[in-house]
């Protein structure tokens, strides 16, 4: 910075000394008053203590700054915004993904099975036929010949047992395999009554069998 002040007005302000734009500016007898005034103390003791206070009374009430801390102000919520009455249970659903899981492997997602192999579901007189030899197939299985919509299926593979058989089964539970039965039933165009879980449970309490069935055995039962 300049060491001798030029007086040349058009000299720009900043490179003059403090001194030297200070007597320019304010009266020789103020000079006093100019340099002392700043923020008086008791005002910046005052802001300390404010300060001081502020990050404290933060720290202890903020919560975290947690949307979950209660807020007396919050609204509560409107009646839509509450979580519906659940729904009843619904066995179409359930079954449907029973299927998937199991007999969609040989009966195929479309129900018609293979061609010589695995019959169709899908219009077959037996998924839509009577109940208490349908729940018998799947509680025990099946062991062919059996012919379904004209064509007769040799026998080559078994139609394994979803109950609870000696050294084998999936060991489904009654609402399994009333809730697959009734997907079945409904699935692909068929149309037949829902079986229920009762009627499952009735079968499996009524019959013991190590065997699957032949369809002779079926035909007896009525
Ligand atoms: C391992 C392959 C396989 C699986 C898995 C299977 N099935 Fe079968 N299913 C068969 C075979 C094979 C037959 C015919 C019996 C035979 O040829 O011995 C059959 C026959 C049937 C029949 C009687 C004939 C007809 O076509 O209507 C029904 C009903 C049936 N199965 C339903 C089911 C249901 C429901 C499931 C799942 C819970 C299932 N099957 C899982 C292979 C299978």
């Amino acid at each position: 910075m300049s060491q001798n002040p030029s007086n040349n007005p058009r000299q720009e302000s900043a490179a003059q000394t403090d001194e030297a734009l200070l007597s320019k500016h304010v009266p020789a007898g103020d000079k006093a008053a100019v340099r002392g005034s700043g923020i008086p103390n008791a005002i910046s003791v005052a802001f300390s203590f404010l300060l001081c206070f502020a990050g404290i009374y933060l720290d202890r009430y903020a919560g975290d700054f947690s949307a979950k801390v209660y807020n007396e102000n919050s609204r509560a919520y409107a009646a839509s915004a509450l979580p519906a009455e659940p729904k009843a249970f619904d066995m179409v659903a359930f079954g449907k993904k029973q299927f998937m899981s199991a007999c969609v492997n040989c009966h195929q997602a479309t129900g018609l099975g293979l061609p010589g192999v695995y019959p169709p579901l899908a219009g077959s007189e037996w998924a839509q036929g009577d109940e208490q030899r349908l729940i018998r197939i799947v509680l025990f299985g099946l062991s062919g010949p059996v012919t379904v919509k004209g064509t007769t299926f040799p026998g080559l593979v078994q139609m394994p047992a979803f109950g609870e058989v000696p050294g084998g089964g999936y060991n489904w539970t009654d609402r399994q395999i009333a809730a697959v039965l009734t997907f079945v039933r409904q699935e692909w165009g068929n149309k037949a009554t829902a079986i229920t879980e009762a009627q499952v449970t009735e079968i499996r309490k009524a019959v013991s069998r190590s065997k699957p069935w032949t369809i002779p055995e079926l035909l007896k039962v009525k």
